[in-house]
């Protein structure tokens, strides 16, 4: 992680700095399988640069942006870089207080508290990724106030005081900007530095697309950023929806792309058919045929 980002030219004395805190806030053996082990980079230079001084200065940060904007990816690289075990947090309708810090269970005939994530997080200086944080109910949100609290002592009724490892910061991340999605309430979004996550640059997702697809021919490397950019300026124009922006659908798509599907049947599953309106489909399409050809096979796409 330190190479690629020294690579990437993020700044040195940031990165010197992350190895001061590694030095520093030191994790228990036990715990480093959960230091994870990305599959992808974050490429964004700027975000990086942000993320990296936030945490260094123990704020905890909310990550905001449209869907595949690479949220839980910079997420996991966070906690990759700075060698933290990492903890997933995620906030659906079931989510309560109890499963979030711990419950009573009985071993041997006595009650013991079975710790929670948020628990075992907060004491082991993990990074906590509180998932989708905006879906959480009444109930976790009272919770999240706590733990996000500057004394950074978590004090529910019913528990012992926990006292968070200095090491411990939390990574929210929330969708944002289309049907479904919910406000967060403000109170909750003061106690984090927020990101806004930007949609990924022509030039960083040729990067993406090289090191996922090295034998990607060149000529199709271009077209699949163009077709990207092309999708996005029409959302962003309101002539499309976000549907089939999806930078996900893409990448997907092009390893079914690899496995023999013609590119247009890969690219109708991956985004097309993600919109349901048959009028905004055949605007989808339109694009997708103005860069590429009917029948285009894997022959073609790879070198
Ligand atoms: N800036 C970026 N750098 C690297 N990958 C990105 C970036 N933006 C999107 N992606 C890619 O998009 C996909 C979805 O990323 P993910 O983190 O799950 O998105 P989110 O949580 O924002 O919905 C991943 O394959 C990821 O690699
Ligand atoms: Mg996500």
């Amino acid at each position: 992680m330190l190479d690629f980002l020294k690579n990437e030219g993020i700044r040195t004395d940031l990165l010197d700095e992350v190895m001061q805190f590694q030095k520093t806030n030191t994790i228990c053996p036990e715990m480093t399988y959960r230091i994870p082990n990305p599959r992808f980079h974050y490429y964004g230079n700027n975000v990086w640069e942000e993320a990296i001084t936030a945490l260094l200065c123990a704020e905890n940060l909310l990550l905001v942006g449209p869907k595949a904007t690479g949220k839980n990816v910079l997420a996991e690289n966070l906690a990759a870089l700075f060698r933290k075990p990492k903890w997933d947090i995620s906030f659906h309708v079931n989510t309560d207080s109890a499963s979030l810090i711990g419950t009573d269970t009985f071993e041997n005939g006595q009650v013991v508290l079975r710790r929670g994530p948020i628990y075992e997080c907060a004491i082991n200086g993990g990074f906590g990724v509180l998932d989708e944080i905006n879906m959480a109910k009444n109930e976790s949100i009272a919770l999240l106030h706590a733990i996000l609290d500057f004394r950074r002592i978590i004090d529910v009724p019913g528990y012992n005081k926990i006292i968070l490892n200095d090491g411990t910061r939390f990574i929210a991340t929330m969708n944002y900007g289309y049907a479904g999605t919910r406000e967060l309430n403000e109170a909750l979004t003061s106690r984090f530095m927020v990101i806004e996550m930007p949609a990924i640059s022509a030039k960083n997702l040729g990067k993406l697309l090289q090191r996922e697809f090295p034998h990607l021919n060149p000529g199709y490397l271009e077209q699949f950023i163009g077709l990207f950019q092309d999708l996005q300026k029409k959302s962003e124009n309101s002539e499309i929806s976000t549907k089939s922006v999806d930078l996900r659908g893409l990448l997907s798509a092009i390893h079914l792309m690899e496995k023999g599907l013609t590119a247009n049947q890969a690219l109708r599953m991956g985004l097309t058919s993600k919109s349901f309106d048959p009028y905004e489909r055949e605007l989808v399409e339109d694009v997708i045929r103005l860069r590429i050809p009917e029948q285009l096979t894997r022959e073609k796409i790879f070198a």
